[in-house]
């Protein structure tokens, strides 16, 4: 009589140990995906988005990798969740490695560091940086200047930054950027279009530059202060008085804003319709907007027909 609570304790420890063993194979590397560094981000497979999308051909070679940093505030769970399927949906680039990641400034409430780091165990696509958030300074020079370190053992060949209103097609970037310099290369919309050349500097809609322009950025501290307007204008500037704007390559006008013919907006050089060789889209922010968009780009071509649901997908206001 005596002998059975031990036994039961026994068991308890015999089950537990079984568990553990099923649930965690590997003696629980969970913890490795918080580094941004680790093979888990920055491997060629992708983590993140890439787990979901269209398998590529077998041992194609790579040609070209490139990050893509969206930028964005702790607390735009929801953008975060729309902007993974609209990315984990996209046809993967052709010989070629996108990999779109989300970029933080530090994060200074609770609940945000805890349910940000769940999405970092769960997805494995976020890089938080050493910055204030409600600055609009610093956060472009700290991202760009922390990227060679964070990815010394894999560098990508093209590093970008964008908006989370923006939609990149990653399989028309990887192809329009194929081919062109790798050196001093500036890739994106540039702006004021047509006008002012001398002042001109790519959108924030969303914008590349080659790895010798970002490890150049990293060993340049002085550019951190530099800064008396917008973030994206001063980047062109830095670019200009670094004697690095030289391999510009403008977009337009398959980078521009978000229209559609329900809007109360004309079109000009930066707004226009969608078209179907867009390299990335602007303005998105609203749903319906994304939705739109997705469905234009085809991200519903995988919607099957089942018994299990009733969706009219052309009972559109107007037809996209
Ligand atoms: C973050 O940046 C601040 C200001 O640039 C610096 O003083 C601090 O040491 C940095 N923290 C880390 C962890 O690198
Ligand atoms: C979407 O798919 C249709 C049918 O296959 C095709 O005609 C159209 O060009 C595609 N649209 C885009 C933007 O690729």
């Amino acid at each position: 009589m005596a002998f059975r609570p031990l036994s039961i304790v026994l068991l308890s420890v015999i089950v537990a140990a079984v568990i553990y063993l099923i649930v965690f194979p590997d003696g629980y590397k969970l913890t490795e995906v918080f580094v941004p560094g680790s093979s888990s981000c920055a491997s060629g497979n992708s983590a993140g988005f890439a787990k979901n999308q269209l398998p590529q051909a077998a041992d194609e070679p790579v040609e070209l990798r490139v990050l893509m940093g969206i930028v964005t505030v702790p607390s735009a769970y929801e953008r975060r969740a729309l902007l993974r399927l609209a990315y984990t949906l996209q046809p993967r680039p052709v010989r070629a490695v996108v990999d779109v990641r989300f970029v933080l400034c530090t994060i200074d409430k609770e609940e945000d560091r805890i349910l940000v780091s769940l999405e970092i165990i769960a997805h494995g696509d976020i890089l938080v940086m050493n910055c204030t958030e409600n600055m609009n300074e610093g956060k472009t020079y700290a991202y760009f200047s922390a990227v060679p370190e964070l990815f010394a053992e894999a560098p990508y060949d093209y590093v970008g930054k964008t908006d989370d209103d923006t939609y990149y097609r990653v399989a028309a970037l990887a192809d329009s950027l194929r081919g062109k310099s790798r050196r001093d290369a500036y890739h994106g919309f540039l702006t004021p279009c047509h006008w002012l050349p001398e002042k001109q500097y790519m959108s924030g809609m969303g914008y590349v530059v080659s790895r010798d322009v970002v490890e150049w950025i990293a060993a340049t501290p002085e550019l951190r202060d530099d800064h008396d307007d917008w973030e994206d204008v001063n980047f062109g500037g830095w670019l200009r008085k670094g004697g690095r704007y030289k391999n510009v390559y403008n977009e337009e006008p398959r980078m521009y804003d978000y229209w559609d013919r329900v809007m109360d907006a004309d079109i000009n050089c930066f707004r226009h319709e969608h078209r179907a060789d867009a390299v990335a889209v602007h303005k998105l922010k609203d749903r319906l907007k994304w939705a739109r968009t997705l469905h234009f780009f085809n991200a519903t071509q995988g919607f099957k027909p089942s018994e299990l649901y009733q969706v009219d997908l052309h009972n559109n206001i107007y037809k996209v």
